[in-house]
């Protein structure tokens, strides 16, 4: 199994049914589950197979009515080493590009809604970085090991890597990371903007992730997922454009029963119990 689909908080909670969505309504209610890569023996190696399990994972939990915050981790040891050399050496050029190979990996920029934290420990190599790249919030260990080492194996980064990274750190330090094949620690990816925040252990890694997807999962869905919008645009968007964006989904929000539960409850003192509506 490539990938474990690890409901938290605790052992009595429910499994996801990848097939029907479905939660066992006898279970604890389950918001904000985890995705554990695993492929142990290669580092965690982004295989074909892998990547199609995960995707699956990640659309069930995107399809679940319960679920509000996802966390995407890999072991102490390694969130991923990378794309999968070993698949990848014997690629041709045509059929990499008539298979739009890598292509399926970004799928969960485009078809998942709700906030993905990266909960990454050990190394963030090649692909592996990128993935994380992918998400909505990198938290790491300060340890952690961050790179595109792909010009050492004579290519270069194809899952993004050349776009998101240069956007979170500028040119200058892209292009040396890029062109050099020099890691990064998870305490420089804290510093550089990188990750939102590194912690010194893997126990207190996963317990901040567990804890800001609880914070997250206990917000407004429909202003969760306008939240995530919005600022994913400003990654495409001229600023202006941007702005106005924003603008026009902040209205929309004043159509939204959260935004008059949330108004409300802040005028009486009280505890917001959103309706999702
Ligand atoms: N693909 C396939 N197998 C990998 C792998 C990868 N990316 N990374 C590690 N492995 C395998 C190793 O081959 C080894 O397998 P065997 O035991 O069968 O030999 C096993 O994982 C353990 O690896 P090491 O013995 O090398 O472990 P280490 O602790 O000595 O070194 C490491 C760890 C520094 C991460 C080293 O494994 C390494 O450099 N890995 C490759 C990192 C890399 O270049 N990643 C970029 C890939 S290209 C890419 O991702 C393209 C893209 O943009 C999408």
């Amino acid at each position: 199994m490539n990938i474990f689909k690890s409901p938290s908080p605790g052992p009595a909670s429910a499994k996801v049914n990848p097939i029907t969505n479905t939660l066992p309504h006898t279970k604890p209610k389950l918001t904000s589950p985890k995705v554990t890569l695993n492929r142990p023996k290669a580092l965690n190696a982004l295989s074909t197979p892998l990547i199609t399990e995960l995707n699956a994972a990640l659309l069930a939990f995107q399809s679940s009515s319960t679920i509000r915050a996802i966390i995407l981790t890999g072991s102490e040891k390694a969130f991923a080493a990378g794309a999968d050399i070993k698949e990848m050496a014997p690629l041709s050029f045509s059929t990499a590009y008539t298979t739009s190979f890598i292509e399926s990996w970004s799928s969960l920029t485009t078809s998942v809604k709700k906030p993905i934290i990266a909960a990454v420990s050990g190394h963030a190599l090649g692909g592996g970085c990128e993935l994380a790249l992918m998400t909505d919030i990198i938290y790491c260990t300060t340890s952690a090991n961050f790179g595109q080492p792909e010009i050492k194996l004579g290519t270069i980064p194809g899952a993004g890597g050349s776009q998101r990274l240069t956007k979170a750190v500028g040119k200058s330090k892209a292009m040396e990371l890029i062109l050099t094949g020099k890691s990064f620690s998870g305490e420089e990816a804290e510093r550089w903007g990188v990750a939102a925040r590194a912690f010194p252990t893997y126990e207190a890694l996963m317990e901040a992730a567990l804890k800001t997807a609880e914070t997250i999962a206990g917000m407004s869905k429909v202003a969760v997922m306008a939240a995530k919008e919005v600022v994913n645009k400003s990654q495409d968007l001229p600023l202006r454009d941007g702005v106005e964006y924003e603008r026009r989904v902040f209205h929309s929000l004043f159509g939204s029963q959260d935004q008059k539960i949330g108004m409300k409850a802040f005028a009486e003192k009280k505890k917001a119990q959103w309706s999702d509506e």
